[in-house]
C-alpha cells in the first residue's frame, strides 16, 4: 500500500502533517466490528463467533462491515486474542454473559504444547488475503501479548484480579517464565503468519501488563513485548503495542521499542506526548463510554480531544478501550463524521452537517 495515500500510515510514519492549514487525525476503532452493529449480529445467529473466526469468508465480510459503515481509514482483522489457543490444543468457547471460558485452564508449562501457526490457524492467512483484494485502507493485523494471553491460559476465564496468574508468577517464577516464553514463540510466529499473508501494521494487546510490579513487568511484558516488536518492524511492518493503566502503562510500553503506543482512557495524551518526545506515534483514547452519551456530548469530548492534539503528524484517533456492544451504531458513524469534518474540503463532501443527530 502506498504510504502517501494513507492518512494512517502517514501518522505511522510520523508525517500525518496539515496541508493548506487543515489537519485532522486518522481514524480507526478498537472492536469496529462487533455486536453494536445489526448486520454483525444477524451473521452472529447463523454461527457462534468461533466459527466466524475460523472462516475466511466471515473474517473477510466481517472485517469490512465497519469499514462500509463508518468509512474509518483502517481495517482491523476479526478475530481474537484467544484464536492462538488453537496451536496448544486447548478448548475454548465464548459464553453469552461470560466471554472466553477454557475447559481446561492450564497449572502446569507441561500443558502448552505447540503447533506451528501455518497448520493451525492458516484460515487467518486465508482471510488476509481475501481482505487485500478488497480493501482500500490499510489492514491491521494484532495478537495478545503473552502476559495477557497467559493470564486467560491460566484463569480459564475473565478474572477482575488475575490472583492465580500472579500467584504463580511469584511462586514458581521460573516456569512461569517458560509460558512466556513459549507465548512470545507462537506471537512471533502467528504475527509472521499474518504479515507474509499481507497485514500493513500490527497491534499487540497487553490488556493486562499494568496489573504487573515492575520486574516482573520487566521479565513477563518489556522483554517478550520488545522481542517480539523487533522481530515484526524487522520485516518493515509497524507495531503498535496497547496496554490498559493510563499513563504508567503507555510509558512502560513505550519503552518496547515500537513504533507506536495505544493509551487508555485514563492517561491524558497531551502529557504523554511531552514525556514520550515527538517521534513515538500515540493512539487513543477517548472513553468509549461517551459513546453512550449524546451526540452532543460525543462532539463535545471528541473536539477537547482533537484540540489538545491538533497538528500532531503522529497521532493516530482511536478509543481507550473497545465499543461496547450497547453502544448506539448511529452515534459511532456520527464520531467519525465529526472527526472527519475536521478537514472540510477532503473529507465533508455530501455530509451532513455535524450536530444534525443530537
Ligand atoms: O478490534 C476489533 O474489532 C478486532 C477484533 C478483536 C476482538 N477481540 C473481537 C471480539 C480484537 C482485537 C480483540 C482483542 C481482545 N480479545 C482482547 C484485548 C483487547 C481488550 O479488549 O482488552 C481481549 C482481552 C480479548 C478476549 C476476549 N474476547 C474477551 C474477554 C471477550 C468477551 C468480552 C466481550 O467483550 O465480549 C471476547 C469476545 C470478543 N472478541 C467479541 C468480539 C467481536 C464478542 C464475541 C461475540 O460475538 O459474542
Amino acid at each position: 500500500m502506498n504510504t502517501s495515500s494513507s492518512l494512517f500510515l502517514r501518522a505511522l510514519n510520523g508525517q500525518n502533517h496539515a496541508e493548506n492549514g487543515l489537519w485532522r487525525p486518522p481514524v480507526w476503532l478498537m472492536r469496529q466490528a462487533g455486536r453494536y452493529m445489526p448486520e454483525y449480529r444477524a451473521l452472529r445467529k447463523k454461527a457462534s463467533f468461533l466459527q466466524m473466526c475460523e472462516h475466511p469468508e466471515l473474517i473477510c465480510e466481517v472485517t469490512l462491515q465497519p469499514i462500509q459503515y463508518l468509512n474509518v481509514d483502517a481495517a482491523i482483522l476479526f478475530s481474537d486474542i484467544l484464536i492462538v489457543a488453537k496451536c496448544f490444543g486447548l478448548e475454548l468457547t465464548f459464553e453469552e454473559g461470560r466471554g472466553p471460558v477454557f475447559a481446561r485452564p492450564i497449572s502446569s508449562v507441561q500443558d502448552l504444547i505447540s503447533r506451528p501457526c501455518s497448520e493451525t490457524l492458516s484460515f487467518v492467512g486465508e482471510g488476509i488475503r481475501l481482505l487485500k483484494k478488497e480493501l482500500q485502507v490499510p489492514l491491521i493485523g494484532f495478537c495478545g501479548a503473552p502476559f495477557t494471553v497467559a493470564s486467560y491460559f491460566i484463569e480459564g476465564q475473565s478474572s477482575q484480579t488475575l490472583f492465580k496468574t500472579r500467584t504463580w508468577a511469584f511462586e514458581d517464577r521460573q516456569s512461569f517464565l517458560q509460558v512466556i516464553d513459549k507465548l512470545t514463540a507462537i506471537s512471533i510466529d502467528y504475527l509472521k503468519l499474518q504479515v507474509e499473508a499481507g497485514v500493513d501494521a500490527v497491534q499487540v494487546f497487553d490488556t493486562w501488563a499494568s496489573f504487573l510490579p515492575p520486574d516482573l513487568f520487566e521479565a513477563c511484558c518489556f522483554n517478550p513485548l520488545k522481542k517480539i516488536t523487533s522481530e515484526i518492524e524487522k520485516l518493515g511492518v509497524p507495531v503498535i503495542l496497547f496496554g490498559k493503566g493510563g499513563e504508567q502503562s503507555a510509558l512502560r510500553l513505550s519503552a518496547c521499542g515500537s513504533t507506536g503506543v495505544s493509551a487508555d482512557w485514563s492517561a491524558s495524551l497531551p502529557l504523554l506526548r511531552e514525556k514520550i518526545g515527538k517521534k513515538k506515534v500515540l493512539q487513543g483514547n477517548l472513553d468509549p463510554a461517551i459513546l453512550l452519551a449524546s451526540p452532543k456530548i460525543i462532539e463535545k469530548e471528541l473536539n477537547t480531544l482533537l484540540d489538545a492534539m491538533q497538528d500532531d503528524p503522529a497521532y493516530i484517533f482511536n478509543l481507550g478501550h473497545g465499543i461496547t456492544k450497547e453502544t448506539p451504531p448511529e452515534h459511532v458513524a456520527f464520531l467519525v463524521k465529526c472527526l472527519q469534518a475536521r478537514s472540510p474540503t477532503e473529507y465533508c463532501q455530501g455530509m451532513k452537517p455535524c450536530g444534525s443527530l443530537s
